[in-house]
């Protein structure tokens, strides 16, 4: 005789992916925006997802976040399922967020943007009253201008204070939305450096949205998106011209 088991509610935290999306379904009232995505991100690695503007990208990471929430379809964190999770909830289990456009707030100073980053922590650990040293040695610039309104600072600067802020919270899951977007080559190469620097050093995972070859290649995985579907998926070393050509803004 055999028995059929039921599906675990709750995966094993040690050995299920960081984050896994499957068959997510979003609607903007009767637009349907995403249509049936899965997504996997193992620890420790870097996954990009890449498409043209209007594809739906930004909507799968607020979908992600819980600042949108899907008609159908799961999103497990460490083998969790989070759907009913608010985005306050879902940062203090460990998933940090720099938005498209990156939300810095303009009238307090750096060092009071990245001390509200902690508030992510939670009850996974201590707020600091000090910014701890190596927030400068991932982001030099923001030592000198600590000071400084966050409003005050350049588009680049931003973005770096709007990722520092994010780390601040000890995310085990950055998501970063287009963190290039308007921003000058030479600081594109910095904002990369620190990335990769942030997942060798903690071992976090990150899920990316960009259209900066460079900096897609930089990535383990791609998943690649057209109206709102997965159209191809595998290893960046494996992203050929022609995907490319079809799915970035090159
Ligand atoms: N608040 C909204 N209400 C209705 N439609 C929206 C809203 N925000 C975005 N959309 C639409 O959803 C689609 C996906 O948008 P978005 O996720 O921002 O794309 P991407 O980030 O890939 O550029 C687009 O067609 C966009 O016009
Ligand atoms: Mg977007």
């Amino acid at each position: 005789m055999t028995t059929t088991l039921p599906a675990p509610a709750l995966q094993d935290p040690m050995t299920a992916p960081m984050l896994e999306v499957s068959g997510l379904n979003f609607y903007y009232g009767e637009s349907h925006i995403l249509r049936d995505v899965s997504m996997t991100i193992p620890k420790g690695q870097m996954v990009c997802l890449i498409g043209r503007n209007g594809v739906g990208k930004t909507t799968m990471l607020k979908n992600i976040m819980g600042v949108l929430r899907p008609r159908t379809g799961e999103i497990r964190f460490e083998g969790q399922v989070v759907n009913s999770f608010p985005p306050d909830r879902r940062a203090r289990l460990g998933i940090g967020y720099v938005p498209q456009g990156r939300e810095v707030i303009p009238r307090l100073t750096v060092r009071e943007n990245l001390l509200i980053g902690q508030e992510a922590l939670g009850s996974r650990g201590k707020a600091q009253k000090e910014v701890p040293e190596e927030i400068y040695e991932l982001f030099p610039v923001l030592k000198d201008m600590l000071d400084r309104m966050g409003g005050d600072l350049s588009g680049g600067q931003q973005q770096q204070l709007a990722i520092a802020r994010a780390i601040m919270g000890q995310p085990k899951l950055l998501v970063l939305d287009e963190p290039t977007e308007g921003i000058q080559p030479s600081i594109i190469l910095d904002i990369e450096a620190a990335v990769k620097k942030i997942i060798r050093t903690t071992g976090i995972s990150v899920l990316l949205v960009e259209q900066h070859l460079h900096f897609v290649r930089q990535a383990d995985y791609y998943y690649a998106m057209q109206r709102g579907g997965i159209v191809a998926n595998g290893p960046t070393s494996e992203l050929t011209n022609d995907i490319i050509q079809e799915f970035l803004a090159v």
